[in-house]
C-alpha cells in the first residue's frame, strides 16, 4: 500500500505537492470515489483517476551520461542555463542522481526511481567515484600522502583515498591527478586539494561504482542494462 499522493507523482504527471492539491480539491477519484484525505492508501489494483482521467504507471528509466561542461546538474535552473535532463530524450520526470558542478564533466546517473537514486547516494554503500583532476602546479608526494591519509571536510573525517599521480608537466606547471573517493560532499574533490595548496583547473569523474564513462562522448548518454540496475538493487541486500 503506497500514498495516494506518492502513486499520482510517481505516474509522472505532477509533483507530490502539487498531487496533494489536486487531492484537496476534490479532483482525484480512486475506484470512482472521490477522495479528499491526504493520507488514503492505495495499491496496485486501485483504479486512480486525476481530473476524471486513469493515470499509468509510470516506467523507471535509467541513464548513464556524460555529463558536458556548462550544464547545470539540476531539473530545473531559476537563471535559464541549461540543464542535464535537456540533453536526454524522454518525457518521464528523471532527475540527476547527486551532483557534478557546472564546470565539472563526466559519469553522471539519472532516474526517475527514488530506491535506486538511494541506494546510490547512500554512504553505507561506499560506492567508489573515481576522478581525473587537472591542477595547477606541481602536486608533491608528501602532499598526495596527506590526501591519502585522510583529510577533514565540514568537521568530517574524509576517508583515506586512493591518489595516483598520471603526469606531471613542468612546462606548463600542472599536474594530472586520479583521486578515489567515497563520500559526496559538495565541491569535495576541488576542496581535498585547495587543503593542500591546489586548485583544480578541471575536473572529469570517469567512475561512480562500476559505471564507467569510458565509451561514452562528451554529451553522450546510454540507458542502463537490467543487469546494470539489478546490480545496484543487489548492494541493498548487502
Ligand atoms: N567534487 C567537486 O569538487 N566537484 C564535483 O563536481 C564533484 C566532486
Amino acid at each position: 500500500m503506497e500514498r495516494l499522493q506518492k502513486v499520482i507523482a510517481a505516474s509522472g504527471i505532477t509533483s507530490r505537492r502539487k498531487a496533494e492539491e489536486l487531492i484537496k480539491d476534490g479532483k482525484v477519484k480512486v475506484n470512482g470515489k472521490v477522495i479528499t484525505e491526504l493520507g488514503t492508501k492505495v495499491n496496485s489494483n486501485d483504479r486512480i483517476e486525476v481530473n476524471n482521467k486513469i493515470i499509468e504507471k509510470e516506467q523507471k528509466e535509467y541513464y548513464l551520461l556524460n555529463k558536458p561542461r556548462g550544464v547545470i546538474t539540476s531539473t530545473s535552473d531559476d537563471k535559464n542555463r541549461k540543464t542535464v535532463i535537456e540533453l536526454i530524450n524522454t518525457n518521464s520526470r528523471i532527475y540527476p542522481v547527486g551532483r557534478l558542478d557546472y564546470d565539472t564533466t563526466g559519469a553522471l546517473l539519472l532516474t526517475n526511481d527514488g530506491d535506486f537514486a538511494n541506494i546510490i547516494m547512500h554512504p553505507s554503500n561506499n560506492l567508489e567515484k573515481v576522478y581525473l583532476a587537472k591542477l595547477e602546479g606541481i602536486i608533491k608526494g608528501e602532499q598526495i600522502n596527506t590526501l591519502k591519509n585522510g583529510i577533514v571536510l565540514d568537521n568530517k573525517k574524509i576517508k583515506p583515498s586512493r591518489v595516483k599521480l598520471k603526469k606531471v608537466d613542468s612546462n606548463t606547471n600542472k599536474s594530472l591527478v586520479e583521486i578515489t573517493i567515497h563520500e559526496g560532499l559538495n565541491h569535495q574533490v576541488k576542496r581535498m586539494f585547495e587543503s593542500v595548496g591546489f586548485h583544480v583547473e578541471k575536473l572529469t569523474r570517469k567512475q561512480i561504482g562500476f559505471f564507467d564513462i569510458k565509451d561514452l562522448k562528451s554529451g553522450e548518454y546510454r540507458r542502463l542494462t537490467p543487469k546494470e540496475i539489478q546490480k545496484v538493487y543487489s548492494y541493498k541486500d548487502k
